[in-house]
């Protein structure tokens, strides 16, 4: 739990933090019997220094494991074999040296964290069998963490500032990411979503498009976007131009890497209804949404103490546990633990938590809901075409089609009220769902519609 997760002492079994192997098919039996798919992370780049192959690989330079991680000597004037860091700026250098055999080791993120060296046949292969090992009971698909780590300059260079950075996404990556789905391919109705961190979105809808690599992407340039119609209409615009025919968008606006969409969008006190309106764009854009747990309920930021930080990167804040239910109910742990829970509580969780929301009809947890409901029992919103509209500087819209239905979105990014002309897109529109629970069902006009503000809309045309 030194990354919490992320560093994997054994790839075939559960954290007894969480429960057994047991939980986990009980898990995934009642997902599958509601219909729902279960998706595992998989960290593919690295192990955590006390997983069996990073200790046989430490233990001497014959070891038949040295070489499934990046062991190298330092130049003669010492120091790291190269200048490449870690990705957590509290870490400085990618490289630790070892005294046991007096060489360096490669992490691309904590020291406790060493990159598998996927240049050795050997480690592919057993990292395969571990892909096996979870089809086989089940598991749906894989987030692959990391995944532009997958491949890596074999000759160590330097990183240059401003050119191509050899610690990442280098040549051998489609070879590998081909192999990967090789192996989820012979079984029926997997899939794989990459958190690819590329923000040169040419080579990143590349690993799309060649239709054997990954079938979903993280697109890390969409969620990097300033707060701004135009800046989202460009980027969604360019990945559709870059697209292939069969590339599908997977379109998210938060993770547990970065900030609550509530607390980084907060700029002029709209976070909670921007939090809406991000609701409704995911929805409705064509593509898989991807939703972070606490963003249905519209969570922000937990204020955590300095004293209470337990992670390296200042992630804590979006990682607080999910209140449940009110604490003056169910005590301090808001239903998430009877016992402490391992990082405070977002400030409201007395009015934010799903209970709460649950009854409540104008809460963001029933606006998601209705999202979900709505999007499959409409056709239109899965698979129709998208269109994107040129609505000025202060609004997003879109249109989504098929044969049978016609569909208008549109979010308001200002924090003033804003009319949208419908422009002859339908003089017989009907709202379908606002943002703005308060909203009533007359206020469209002939001309267009007037967006409130931070508000988004459906609107059947
Ligand atoms: C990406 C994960 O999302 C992040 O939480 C983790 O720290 C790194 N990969 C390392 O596995």
């Amino acid at each position: 739990m030194t990354d919490f997760g992320y560093d994997i002492s054994d790839y075939c079994d559960i954290d007894p933090v969480f429960g057994t192997l047991a939980d986990l098919d009980a898990l995934v039996a009642g997902c599958h019997s509601r219909g729902i798919k279960v998706v595992l992370d998989w960290v593919l780049n690295h192990t955590s220094d006390p997983h069996p192959w990073f200790l046989a690989s430490r233990s001497s330079r014959d070891d038949p494991r040295r070489h499934w991680y990046v062991w190298r000597d330092g130049p003669a004037g010492g120091g790291p074999p190269n200048n490449w860091p870690a990705a957590f700026q509290a870490v400085g250098s990618a490289w630790t040296f070892d005294e046991a055999t007096g060489q360096w080791y490669l992490h691309s993120f904590l020291p406790e964290q060493p990159d598998l060296n996927w240049d050795n046949p050997q480690v592919e292969s057993a990292m395969h069998e571990v892909l096996r090992f979870w089809l086989d009971r089940g598991i749906d698909g894989f987030r692959l963490d990391a995944v532009h780590r997958l491949a890596k300059d074999p000759q160590l260079r330097d990183n240059v500032p401003g050119q191509r950075r050899h610690d990442e996404d280098w040549d051998t990556m489609p070879e590998r990411l081909r192999g990967i789905r090789r192996v989820v391919d012979s079984y029926p109705d997997r899939m794989l979503v990459g958190e690819l961190y590329l923000l040169d979105l040419v080579r990143f809808v590349g690993y799309l498009n060649s239709g054997d690599q990954l079938h979903l992407a993280h697109n890390f340039v969409f969620i990097q976007l300033p707060w701004s119609a135009r800046a989202y209409r460009d980027s969604i615009d360019e990945f559709e131009r870059l697209s292939a025919e069969h590339t599908w968008p997977a379109w998210f606006l938060a993770n547990h890497d970065l900030p609550r969409v509530a607390s980084r969008f907060d700029t002029d006190g709209q976070g909670a209804a921007r939090a809406r309106a991000v609701g409704l764009m995911l929805y409705a854009l064509r593509g898989t949404p991807f939703i972070y747990q606490g963003e249905e309920l519209g969570l922000p930021d937990a204020k955590i103490p300095p004293e209470q930080a337990v992670d390296v990167d200042g992630r804590d804040p979006q990682r607080a546990p999910i209140p449940w239910q009110p604490p003056s109910v169910a005590g301090p742990g808001a239903g998430f633990t009877t016992g402490t829970p391992w990082l405070p509580l977002v400030g409201d969780a007395e009015t934010l938590c799903a209970q709460r929301q649950a009854e409540d009809l104008h809460s963001t947890l029933t606006l998601f809901r209705r999202l979900a409901q709505l999007r499959a029992a409409t056709p239109a919103l899965q698979g129709g075409a998208q269109r994107l509209l040129d609505a000025g500087p202060d609004i997003l819209a879109w249109i989504r089609e098929d044969a049978q239905d016609r569909l208008l979105a549109a979010v308001n990014f200002t924090a003033r009220p804003v009319t949208l002309p419908l422009l002859g897109e339908g003089p017989d529109a009907t709202l379908v769902l606002s943002t703005d629970a308060d909203r009533s069902k007359h206020e469209l006009d002939a001309g267009g519609i007037t967006l409130g503000p931070s508000e988004a809309v459906l609107l059947r045309i």
